[in-house]
């Protein structure tokens, strides 16, 4: 049985993510975020429920990561992949209010972190190529306003993606990280709102807005992101490593 460790698996892309592995009968899924509950609801709708466990960690405390996962034996498992997807998004402004320190705390130092304390168990997988998958963003690729901070964590994630991938390919790990645009997910939902209460319009209007800036018109549904993340652990493909793979409807190309 393989495992496979996903963050943020409670909601949004982490939870369609452990949706689509569960179908698999091999893999064992380590549910980790910070609500329990959520976590729980998740791994009530999986298939092979049995094969599957929940955590509760918050991955910007390193004795929190550490005490999640030690709670499931690593060392009895065969862990092949880590999916650091948690993250929080959100604006930062210069200030006593300044979320710049919570938001790198999530996001950079939390995957880092995540990411530090698998490795261990990782290296001792006997497969021939394991993963480590980060969620980035497309706001690595273009910088949009008062997202100082997320942009900052999410474009930070990229060299520690290039770093990395460099450092472990004799580990036979890859390393990647998806920049997702628009995905339909309570994040995405609680950033249109938060345009729509600034410019003083209703939702709807501001979502149309947005889409209007994407070429294909629409956000991603967090079902392709889980499809896609099944594709890279698949072992269809071995050779990709220290990616950022854009995953925008076309709003952001090379
Ligand atoms: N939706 C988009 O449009 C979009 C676009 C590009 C990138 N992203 C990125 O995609 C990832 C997934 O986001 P999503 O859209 O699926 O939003 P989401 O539903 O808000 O998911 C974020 C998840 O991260 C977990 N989390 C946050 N802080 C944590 C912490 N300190 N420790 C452990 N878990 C933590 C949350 O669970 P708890 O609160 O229970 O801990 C939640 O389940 C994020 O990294 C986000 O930045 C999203």
């Amino acid at each position: 049985m393989k495992t496979i460790l996903i963050t943020g698996a409670g909601t949004g892309m982490g939870r369609a993510t452990a949706q689509t592995l569960s179908q698999h009968k091999d893999v064992s899924l380590v549910l980790m975020g910070r609500r329990k509950d959520k976590l729980d609801a998740v791994l009530a709708e999986l298939n092979h429920q049995e094969n599957h466990v929940a955590v509760s960690v918050d991955i910007g405390n390193r004795t929190s990561f550490r005490k999640g996962l030690t709670s499931i034996s690593p060392e009895e498992r065969d862990i092949v992949a880590l999916f650091a997807n948690a993250g929080i998004g959100g604006e930062n402004a210069y200030g006593d209010d300044d979320r710049w320190d919570e938001i790198l705390r999530t996001n950079l130092n939390g995957t880092y972190i995540s990411i530090m304390e698998t490795l261990p168990y990782l290296k001792a997988s006997k497969q021939a190529f394991k993963h480590i998958l980060m969620t980035s963003s497309c706001l690595a690729r273009f910088g949009v306003p008062n997202y100082t901070a997320y942009c900052t964590s999410k474009t930070g994630l990229l060299g520690l993606t290039r770093s990395l991938a460099v450092e472990l390919a004799s580990d036979k790990i890859l390393v990647n990280s998806l920049c997702p645009g628009w995905v339909e997910t309570e994040m995405a939902q609680q950033g249109i709102q938060l345009l729509a209460d600034r410019m003083g319009q209703d939702y709807q209007t501001t979502y149309d807005q947005q889409m209007g800036f994407v070429p294909l018109e629409r956000m991603s549904l967090p079902q392709e992101v889980g499809n896609l993340v099944d594709f890279l652990f698949s072992g269809k493909q071995n050779s990709i490593s220290g990616q950022g793979i854009d995953i925008n409807n076309g709003s952001w190309m090379q």
